[in-house]
């Protein structure tokens, strides 16, 4: 549809021959012969474009410029301008008043036409971006309201789903160590089996919960000093019976200057018990797994190290290994059981720990996953003296989410 145009001239002539010029293109064609007049027609029904005049008798262009300009309904409509060559013209009025152009008598067709053409075009893509604006923020709203109902819906739900959960688990317990009376070993037998899927299930839970909090940026970690020993000491803990069942030998090595390093104790237990249960979980029987930790001074880093010697992982799957929900090729992991949720939570603590993580591996070889968190050798010392003076020690009561570290479900 072609634009409504505003034509504004005191001069009957010069109306005409505007007027002319335009509606032979298509125009829709408005005419005012004074500053009232004008402004009137404007509000009645915007235009999409105004020419004006500068120099009309009682109220000149710039006046009704003005007063256009401070109208809800006529702000953002183009005015060019229309000047007389010879007549003295406030080029920086005309802009500064919000004009976006002029044009000087006698006109020249081609002239006119391409100025009102250009400005037509600037307005239509100006209201365009205004609209996809618009709507861009509408859907960020939408956005940011449904990831925090997202949120809010899986806090609920994991809440509501652990505590009978919790029930369950508790009751397959209380039978297995004979509460209720002796079982014999069918029924002992499937109470484990039960007591194992409610706990692979609370794991799942657990997972899901920290990584939409994760992603709703709403994970706090507790900052505070670690050891060393003790972190890797219970994190190895985690794994040993499942290490046992397989015959895989745990070996851990540890670089002896260091002692402590910040970070939140929770979450690097459960980013160490990831890596040692994936570790343990993909490596044949009779094998073997390690944890090393190391500090590199220079680099300001702490290295910890699971290894493998297992089943690697071929070089085109990597990249998708931090993915939630991805288990690599089923044919050779297939035996295990999981969810493909530990390695993308990995990958994010370490990440909010302001750490990095790598891999390397080779098919039916082994892995080495490396994390590295900041690490300051002196001043983690310093600032232990200094958080035991104040007192600062984290509040691991506050939290809300399972105040223990996954526990890997055994293989079949
Ligand atoms: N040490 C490893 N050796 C070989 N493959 C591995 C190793 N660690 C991870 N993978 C591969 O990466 C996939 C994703 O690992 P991730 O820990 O995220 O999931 P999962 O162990 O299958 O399940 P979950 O940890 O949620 O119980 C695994 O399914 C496996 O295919
Ligand atoms: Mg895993």
């Amino acid at each position: 549809m072609k634009a409504n145009i505003l034509v504004v001239d005191d001069t009957p002539d010069n109306l005409r021959l505007l007027i002319d010029m335009l509606a032979k293109q298509g125009y829709k064609i408005r005419a005012a012969s004074n500053g009232r007049h004008a402004l009137k027609t404007a509000q009645a029904n915007p235009p999409d474009l105004i020419l004006l005049d500068i120099k009309m008798p009682g109220m000149d262009g710039f006046e009704v410029c003005e007063q256009l300009k401070t109208d809800e309904r006529t702000r953002d409509i183009p005015v060019i301008f229309i000047s007389a060559l010879d007549g003295v013209f406030d080029k920086v009025r005309a802009f500064s008043l919000g004009g976006v152009d002029y044009i000087t008598k006698p006109f020249q067709a081609e002239e006119v036409l391409a100025r009102v053409e250009t400005h037509l075009g600037l307005q239509r893509l100006q209201k365009e971006l205004e609209e996809k604006n618009a709507e861009l923020s509408q859907l960020n709203v939408e956005l940011v309201r449904a990831s925090r109902h997202k949120d809010e819906f899986l806090a609920n739900m994991s809440h509501e789903l652990r505590n009978p959960l919790n029930v369950v688990l508790g009751m397959s317990e209380a039978l297995q160590d004979g509460v209720y009376g002796e079982l014999n070993d069918r029924v002992l037998n499937s109470v484990h089996r039960i007591e194992e899927s409610g706990r692979h299930l609370l794991q799942l839970i657990t997972d899901i919960l920290d990584l939409s909090k994760i992603g709703a940026g709403k994970l706090e970690l507790v900052i505070a000093p670690v050891s060393v020993k003790l972190v890797c000491e219970a994190s190895l803990m985690f794994i040993k019976q499942l290490a046992h069942k397989k015959r895989i030998k745990v070996v851990s090595t540890c670089d002896q200057n260091i002692t402590t390093f910040h970070a939140d104790e929770l979450r690097i237990k459960q980013v160490l018990v990831n890596l040692l249960s994936n570790a343990v979980k993909f490596t044949p029987e009779g094998k073997t797994v390690g944890l090393e930790v190391d500090g590199n001074p220079e680099q300001q880093v702490i290295n910890f190290t699971v290894w493998d010697t297992g089943i690697g992982i071929a070089k085109e799957d990597m990249e998708r290994l931090f993915q939630p929900f991805e288990q690599l090729d089923r044919t050779r992991s297939q035996h295990h059981e999981g969810t493909g949720l530990g390695l993308s939570l990995v990958y994010r603590l370490v990440e909010l720990h302001g750490g990095s993580i790598s891999v390397e591996s080779e098919v039916d070889k082994g892995s080495r996953f490396t994390v590295s968190l900041p690490w300051k050798e002196s001043g983690d010392r310093e600032r232990k003296e200094e958080d035991r003076e104040t007192g600062r020690w984290g509040d691991r009561e506050s939290r809300d989410s399972t105040p223990h570290p996954p526990i890997s479900p055994s293989p079949q």
